[in-house]
């Protein structure tokens, strides 16, 4: 007989883990969150919140949305990336970022209700924390997962509480290890981990210190410092972060994995931090130095029956792109509804398997991209020179020709230039944050082919309604002329959306949703209805006639969609949603 009981026993409440349990508490559905230590993130290290993840906070509430919001650093201010040889020192070239180019901002601006921002990881964890707890989440702080036991009717798992140094057990029907990337839960169902962990060492060196004089004027949130020479061997590349402008930041500074891990002192790490920031003389008060590794590693399956992984614990890579906490939010997004339609007896247990279809494939993607990225600041070495040499004088004199006005050195600024707009595949990947096509059994082919993509798909997001893809994010208009989006109308639950022509989808959307027992909205889209298309912007982004309809889940992604009326739009609802649902299969 175990100590406790629970629906879903979520193991960490980091981006993952607390986003589960606010999801899942918005639901309905019991959970129980623990974490190993006291308190939550201590250091803030995912920053940038991509606009996916904020649709899933605008979908947990405005008020969550909102509170983001108003702990974010604005994206105005996360500006432009600047390369130079210290903040003090020479400029080597700079590139607009996050969305912030005119043409990026207007593609941003169309695809999505809400806005990107910085929301430092130290903010965010508490927010979806709070959601979660206010909401019917049982928490356990100092409390860390030992051991589990899965069979067929549920999940036993020991857990220590480290205040009292006594183990208990918890009974669950399922369990999610949202335990990060050295994930016990991981290892413990044995899901196969494609890739290496520790390619590289990380330093992060947190700090206050008044910036504003060397930054505040080209505003960015990460600034790429070179002095050749600065590391030992190394090409001399930090980073100084902005955490809050412009008093408080964080030095990425690197080690070599290969040797011994340093034990840096204030000392030192001030040292590190005067020398990027190119005053001798800045006066610094330090508040934590930690030491992270790079890795490259996916799971290959992220789940084992009962037991689920996401986030860090299932896709481990470096910051790059700023994918992580978003991803592993997306993570929660994906899995929490699917478990509240089970739990609720509305789907059939075979629902849960689509978690694998459709997030292993998005886990490989931004631990490839991540990676890649790292790479494709060869190029912008290269152009500087600094390859192949280790004499920080050589590498110098090499940055310093492309001053010169030879042939040579016009050749070597252009390489620079072009090296700068590339990082764009990692400064300003709209594509990457937001061209995710789910296929799995929980999406229902309406036989059209794919749309095939008709920019760059890692820089452009490209709208849909295929099945599989996000709903297209369109404003709509009330009868009082307020607006909403097209993402708003899940709230939770299965939309279905028509125009006046296809009025027997919603009747019948209606009816189905009583059959099944499941919360499905239908919205009907035209002249005095309740949501009227006065910009047309609808009409021209369904893909479909007015008489056809698009069904949306919970996540926003499309079911199902049709293009015209049917002949017995009830049945052919049926179907799909018992499709949808896994409803043949036992739950
Ligand atoms: P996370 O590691 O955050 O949380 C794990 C949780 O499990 C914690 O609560 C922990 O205490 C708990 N836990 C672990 N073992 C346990 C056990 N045995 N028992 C109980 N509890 C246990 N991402 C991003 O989206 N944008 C960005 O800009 C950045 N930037 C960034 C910069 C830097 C320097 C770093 C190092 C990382 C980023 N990231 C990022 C990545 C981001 O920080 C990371 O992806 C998320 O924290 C992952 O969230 P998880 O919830 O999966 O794990």
């Amino acid at each position: 007989m175990a100590d406790m009981t629970t629906d879903v026993l979520i193991i960490g409440t980091g981006p993952a883990g607390s986003a589960t349990a606010a999801l899942l508490s918005t639901y309905g559905i019991e959970n129980m969150a623990v974490n190993r230590y006291r308190w939550l993130a201590n250091s803030p290290r995912a920053h940038i919140t991509n606009q996916r993840t904020m649709e899933v906070l605008r979908d947990l509430g405005p008020e969550v949305e909102a509170e983001a919001y108003m702990h974010a650093t604005e994206q105005d201010l996360m500006g432009t990336n600047v390369f130079c040889e210290s903040l003090t020192g020479e400029e080597l070239g700079r590139i607009q970022t996050w969305g912030t180019h005119p043409l990026s901002r207007a593609e941003h601006e169309l695809s999505s209700p809400s806005k990107m921002n910085d929301l430092p990881q130290t903010f965010m964890e508490p927010l979806l924390f709070k959601t979660a707890c206010a909401r019917g989440t049982q928490a356990r702080m100092s409390c860390e997962y030992q051991s589990h036991e899965a069979d067929g009717d549920g999940v036993t798992t020991t857990i220590l509480d480290r205040l009292t140094n006594k183990t208990f057990t918890v009974r669950s029907k399922y369990l999610i290890g949202a335990d990060g990337g050295n994930s016990t839960v991981a290892d413990h169902i044995g899901v196969p981990i494609e890739g290496k962990m520790g390619v590289a060492g990380s330093i992060n060196l947190l700090f206050k210190a008044d910036l504003s004089a060397h930054v505040a004027h080209r505003p960015s949130v990460l600034y790429w410092v070179m002095q050749p020479g600065s590391n030992v061997g190394g090409i001399g590349m930090g980073v100084v972060r902005m955490i809050r402008p412009w008093n408080e930041w964080m030095v990425i500074w690197g080690y070599d994995i290969d040797g011994e891990r340093p034990e840096l002192t204030d000392d030192e790490a001030k040292k590190i931090i005067r020398d990027l920031v190119g005053d001798p003389a800045l006066e610094i008060e330090m508040q934590a130095i930690s030491y992270w590794t790079v890795n490259d590693a996916y799971a290959t399956e992220m789940s084992k029956g009962r037991v689920f992984i996401m986030g860090d614990a299932a896709h481990r890579h470096p910051p790059s792109n700023g994918l992580g906490s978003n991803t592993s939010i997306q993570d929660a997004f994906n899995l929490a509804w699917k478990l509240a339609a089970v739990l609720k007896g509305q789907a059939g247990e075979a629902l849960l398997d689509t978690y694998n279809a459709e997030r292993v494939p998005v886990a490989k993607q931004i631990v490839t991209r991540a990676n890649q990225s790292i790479g494709e600041f060869g190029p912008i070495f290269e152009a500087l020179g600094l390859i192949g040499h280790t004499d920080p004088d050589v590498m110098q004199a090499n940055m310093d020709k492309r001053c010169d006005s030879t042939p040579e050195a016009d050749a070597q600024r252009a390489a620079l230039r072009d090296a700068i707009a590339f990082k764009k595949y990692e400064f300003d990947a709209h594509g990457v944050e937001m061209n995710q096509r789910y296929r799995s059994d929980a999406v229902v082919s309406d036989g059209s082919r794919e749309p095939a993509f008709a920019q760059d798909a890692e820089l452009h997001y490209q709208p849909t309604t295929w099945p599989g893809a996000r709903i297209p994010h369109v404003w709509l208009y009330d009868a009082s002329g307020q607006k909403h989006s097209t993402l708003d109308l899940t709230n939770g639950g299965f939309a279905l959306l028509t125009g006046l022509s296809g009025k027997a989808w919603a009747d019948a959307a209606v009816s189905v949703a009583d059959t099944l027992g499941i919360k499905m909205s239908a919205h009907v889209i035209g002249p005095r209805q309740d949501l009227v298309d006065h910009t047309g912007d609808w009409a021209r982004a369904r893909e479909v006639s007015d008489a056809g309809c698009v069904l949306v889940r919970p996540d926003h992604h499309v079911a199902w969609r049709n293009d015209a009326a049917a002949d017995d739009p009830q049945r052919e609802l049926m179907r799909v949603l018992s499709a949808v649902l896994q409803k043949g299969t036992a739950s």
